[in-house]
C-alpha cells in the first residue's frame, strides 16, 4: 500500500524534495527530544489544499462510510485540481466499491497552479491509475440543482477561496440545501475550513464563512458538528441523522 500521494506524485508532484523532507524529520527528532510538543508537516500552503491530518481524516470517514454499507454515493463540491478527489477515488477502489465519485467545480480559479485545472486533475487521475470521476463543471447554481446523484455516502465541500467571508457563508448555505436531503441517514458530510475559536484556540482561519453558515443553516436539525484536528488547517464533520 502506497502513502495515499501524500509525498509521492501525483498529489504533490514532487514538490518536497528529499532534502527537505529529511530535514523535517530532524527537526521533528530533535522537537521529541526536547519535549516540545511540536511537529513539522510538510506541506507547502500555498499549493497544497489539505494537510497530511486532514488526509488521514478523510481516508478513516470514508472507510467507515463504505464498511457501514451507507446508501449513496460520494461528492465533493469544490474540487479544484483533485488533490483529495484522488485519495477519495482511491478508497473507493481500494474497497472496490461500486460507489460513484462526483466532482462538482467551475474549474475557474486557478490559486498557484500553472496549467488548466480540470486538465491537470484528469492528467492526475490518469498518472495515479484511478477511474476518472464524473465531472461536473460549471458553478454550483448551475450543476447542484440536477446533477447531483439521488443519495449521497459521503460529501466534502470545499469550495473556499479566503474572500469575502459572507459571499462563501451564501454558497455553502446553497451546498448544505442541495445536499442535505439527499443524504442518507448515517452519511457524513466533511467541511473544510470549519474552525470554531472557541474549540480550536488560535489559528489561520482560511474561511470563517463556513461556521457561519453551519450556524445558521443547522440551528433547527439534530446534527452536531465534530471539529476534527488537521493540523495547519482547520476542518469538521457532521453525520446525517
Ligand atoms: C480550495 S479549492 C478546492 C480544493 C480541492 N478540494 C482539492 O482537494 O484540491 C475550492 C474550489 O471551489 C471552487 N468553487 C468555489 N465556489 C464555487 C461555485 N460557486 N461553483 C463552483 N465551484 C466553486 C473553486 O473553483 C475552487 O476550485
Amino acid at each position: 500500500m502506497d502513502n495515499y500521494f501524500i509525498t509521492k506524485p501525483p498529489y504533490t508532484k514532487a514538490r518536497h524534495n528529499q532534502s527537505l523532507l529529511k530535514l523535517v524529520k530532524f527537526l521533528n527528532k530533535v522537537f521529541r527530544k526536547l519535549k516540545l510538543g511540536l511537529v513539522i508537516s510538510p506541506i507547502d500552503t500555498t499549493v497544497d489544499m489539505n494537510t497530511i491530518e486532514q488526509r488521514i481524516n478523510y481516508y478513516h470517514l470514508l472507510n467507515m462510510v463504505i464498511q457501514k454499507g451507507i446508501a449513496g454515493d460520494v461528492v465533493e463540491l469544490g474540487c479544484f485540481s483533485g488533490q483529495c478527489a484522488l485519495l477519495f477515488e482511491k478508497v473507493l477502489e481500494q474497497n472496490h466499491s461500486d460507489k460513484k465519485l462526483h466532482l462538482y467545480d467551475s474549474f475557474e480559479i486557478k490559486f498557484a497552479e500553472k496549467g488548466n485545472v480540470e486538465d491537470v486533475l484528469k492528467e492526475s487521475f490518469g498518472l495515479a491509475n484511478l477511474r476518472l470521476p464524473e465531472l461536473h463543471k460549471g458553478y454550483f447554481e448551475q450543476t447542484l440543482p440536477g446533477q447531483l446523484p439521488e443519495k449521497i455516502a459521503f460529501a466534502h465541500i470545499d469550495c473556499g477561496h479566503g474572500g469575502d467571508k459572507l459571499q462563501h457563508k451564501e454558497i455553502m448555505l446553497f451546498c448544505f440545501e442541495q445536499i442535505y436531503p439527499k443524504m442518507s441517514p448515517g452519511s457524513i458530510c466533511v467541511l473544510m475550513d470549519y474552525n470554531d475559536p472557541d474549540v480550536n484556540g488560535p489559528g489561520h482561519d482560511a474561511n470563517p464563512g463556513v461556521k457561519l453558515a453551519w450556524d445558521e443553516f443547522f440551528k433547527d436539525k439534530p446534527e452536531q458538528i465534530v471539529p476534527l484536528y488537521g493540523n495547519q488547517y482547520f476542518h469538521a464533520y457532521f453525520t446525517k441523522q
